[in-house]
């Protein structure tokens, strides 16, 4: 069923895993996605992004996670605005049908995402939907920069409860280290997060579901295909899976996953045409990518999420 993140939330930060929450685009995804959840009997959640609605156009993302949501009617299901970038688009999916949305102010000065978020859970509660927000900004890692400015780029472990008190949010996604795309680190440096904030963040909101963005792991197996078969992703790193694995078992009860499912279809398809010059019809190609998002998706949720069976 088609459900908002909060029972799922408390039953995910009790149990000591999380959530995966993939990034939706077309039917293929969405069909990969929801066969392994399904088959793994796993809450699972779909999000579409701001680009994801203006590629597919707002009606046929919602009409295809609905198609998913009758075809696995065992497992819930929640349809999620990813990086929400204004209280104005915010409402319009909530007036679509999602059941969960993302609020992000990160980049904005404290006040305005304070305010911004708050009038966002404000309209968003009416209608029994949650709310993500941001505080902190992700990506330092690749950038060059010094050590007190990358310190600055960690959410501040000071701000998250006012933030959280003044807004109303329902979960708050962080910065420990993550960053959004296939290049998280670079060669040589130690890719490791910060769980130490994250611990420090639980403790000041106890019980409280803490999100983590950019948490592909960028596994070396699709990279290799990429790069054998004709693609170009010199030192694509991801976040190590054992990271993730102690972050799940801490506050974190959502993990987001894009770049992994970029990988894992471009792999195969690469790799496709490179052994069957022949094929033209988009279903020989589409239907093992489909099935290698299938793949990927079953691997965290059963060995990274641990959110299979629950
Ligand atoms: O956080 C960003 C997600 O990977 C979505 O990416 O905005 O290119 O759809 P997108
Ligand atoms: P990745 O780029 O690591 O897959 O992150 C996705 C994400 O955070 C979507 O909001
Ligand atoms: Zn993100």
């Amino acid at each position: 069923a088609l459900v908002n993140t909060r029972g799922m939330f408390k039953k995910a930060y009790d149990g000591g895993y999380a959530i995966g929450a993939f990034n939706v685009n077309n039917m293929e995804i969405i069909q990969g996605i929801t066969e392994a959840a399904g088959e793994l009997n796993a809450p699972v959640i779909l999000q579409v992004s701001k680009g994801a609605r203006a590629y597919a156009n707002p009606t046929y993302l919602v009409k295809l996670v609905e198609a998913a949501v009758a075809e696995h009617p065992e497992i819930p299901i929640v349809l999620h605005l990813d990086h929400g970038p204004s209280y104005e688009m915010c409402k319009a999916c909530i007036d679509d049908g999602f059941t969960s949305v993302m609020f992000d102010g990160s980049s904005k000065p404290y006040e305005e995402n304070v305010a911004e978020s708050a009038k966002v859970v404000e309209y968003a509660h009416k209608y029994n939907v949650t709310v993500e927000a941001e505080l902190g900004t992700l990506g330092g890692v690749e950038d060059d920069v010094s050590v007190e400015a990358d310190k600055a780029m960690y959410t501040d472990p000071d701000q998250v409860q006012d933030f959280v008190k003044r807004t109303g949010v329902d979960s708050l996604a962080i910065a420990i280290g993550t960053s959004h795309g296939a290049y998280k680190f670079k060669p040589g440096q130690n890719p490791k997060l910060r769980l130490d904030i994250l611990e420090e963040v639980s403790k000041r909101l106890p019980g409280f579901p803490i999100v983590l963005h950019g948490a592909s792991s960028v596994p070396q197996e699709f990279v290799k295909v990429v790069n054998t078969y004709g693609g170009n992703m010199p030192n694509a790193i991801g976040i190590p899976e054992s990271e993730l694995r102690k972050a799940a078992k801490m506050a974190v009860c959502k993990i987001n996953v894009d770049s992994d499912i970029r990988l894992a279809m471009t792999a195969t398809i690469r790799k496709c045409f490179h052994d069957h010059p022949d094929y033209f019809d988009p279903r020989q190609y589409l239907g093992p990518a489909r099935e290698a998002v299938k793949d990927m998706v079953s691997h965290k949720i059963t060995d990274v999420m641990g959110c299979n069976g629950k």
